[in-house]
């Protein structure tokens, strides 16, 4: 029996191996981030992880500044000096300049922001190069340039081009170049309104639920508004169709965010009457019109909270995020708003021994796993990183 894995196709004898191999150490052949992760990666039963990674941490002191996503694991988690979404930890990584390295708990493009964004004295580290993201994946740089070709030549002006943080620094780079913007799930609805103070449409990257919601439920469009266009069928909307847009949305989604359904809303519901829903904006348009919030991480934590004790949470966004909200609030009830349990796998890549690694290869002056953005890219993609961290 053979078997198949991100390309490489595997004997059946040799499968436990090899596949532990490609998951822990070796070379990912078609990533948007993974490469070999060198190093000698400490051993996961190691009872001393933990004792390791506080003795590196403290060794490197006020020289080090650990980030940790929210949908990072909780031994993890544990070690972060700052926990955010991606706005959040944007800003937090500019607002370091003391410490000469930042050690990146999330995945690559959050990596790649925080090199933009940090001096020329920094170093960031992403503990596994690994930790890529599905949605960044699905605009390529060549893609994109051939989109914009495509609009420009049938005349389809005043584009103002928006990308989402969970895009490559190359696109980052290429909308700041054309006069364009990043956004968040948290602050995406007002730069939309930036953006069409400067044009007539917005050509929105990668992600069209983000981008679809934020238009229709934050600015009031109708979805006749928005047209979806895929980079594998160029082709597929008819110059009349993008000339009357006024979101042309590229055709790309978050995996794990795309699970939650319109159903299983209807059936948490049901089986718990009274709960409130709360979704994070890469759902599903008919997810997000279902629940009775929306918000970026940061935002679903604040709203938790903030709420009484005794109240009931369903919320549609990672599982490691809703699982650490439900321990660190007993009192109230919080369940995950879909049939079944799924992680970003991508930011489990992340986990104790590549952070003790992290740690450790820091602590001995050396950067294993280091991310940094050719100048030219990082100059474009700064543009549009710091037109939206302007913004009021
Ligand atoms: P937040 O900015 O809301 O943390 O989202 C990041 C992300 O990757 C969600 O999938
Ligand atoms: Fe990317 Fe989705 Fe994972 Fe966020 S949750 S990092 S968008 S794959």
């Amino acid at each position: 029996m053979r078997a198949s894995m991100k390309g490489v196709t595997l004997d059946a004898a040799s499968s436990t191996a090899t596949a532990l191999f490609l998951l822990g150490q070796a070379s990912d052949p078609a990533p948007e981030a993974g490469v070999t992760c060198p190093g000698a990666l400490p051993a996961p039963n190691d009872p001393g992880l933990v004792a390791r990674a506080q003795r590196a941490k403290a060794a490197l002191g006020d020289r080090v500044v650990v980030l940790g996503h929210h949908y990072q694991r909780d031994d993890v988690i544990a070690f972060a000096d700052v926990t955010g979404d991606s706005f959040k930890l944007a800003r937090d990584a500019a607002a370091n300049p003391r410490a000469e390295y930042v050690v990146f708990c999330g995945v690559h493009f959050m990596a790649e922001s925080a090199d933009i964004l940090t001096g020329d004295h920094q170093q960031v580290v992403l503990p596994d190069l690994e930790a890529g993201c599905s949605m960044a994946d699905l605009a390529s740089l060549a893609q994109v340039e051939r989109c914009w070709q495509h609009l420009e030549d049938l005349g389809v002006t005043g584009v103002v081009p928006v990308t989402y943080m969970n895009s490559t620094a190359a696109i980052k780079g290429f909308v700041g170049a054309r006069g364009g913007i990043v956004c968040t799930s948290s602050n995406a609805e007002r730069v939309l309104r930036w953006a069409f103070e400067r044009g007539q449409r917005v050509l929105f990257l990668p992600d069209e639920h983000l981008g679809r919601n934020t238009a229709v439920l934050g600015l009031g469009m109708s979805r006749a508004d928005c047209v979806v266009y895929d980079p594998n069928q160029p082709d597929g909307l008819t110059p009349a169709q993008l000339l009357e847009a006024k979101m042309i949305l590229w055709r790309g989604h978050c995996s794990v965010h795309q699970r939650f359904s319109a159903s299983g809303i209807t059936e948490v519901r049901r089986l718990l009457p009274g709960i409130r829903v709360i979704a994070h904006p890469e759902c599903r348009y008919e997810v997000v019109a279902e629940a009775d919030e929306v918000g970026s991480t940061e935002a679903i934590i604040r709203a938790v909270e903030a709420s009484p004790s005794g109240s009931a949470w369903a919320i549609a966004t990672e599982l490691n995020l809703v699982s650490r909200l439900a321990h660190q609030h007993p009192d109230k009830q919080i369940v995950f708003a879909d049939r079944t349990v799924c992680y970003c796998s991508t930011m489990n890549r992340i986990d104790l021994p590549h952070l003790v690694l992290a740690l450790e290869t820091l602590a001995e002056g050396r950067a294993v796993n280091r991310i940094t953005v050719d100048r030219t890219t990082a100059a474009n993609a700064r543009l549009a990183l710091d037109r939206m961290l302007m913004l009021p």
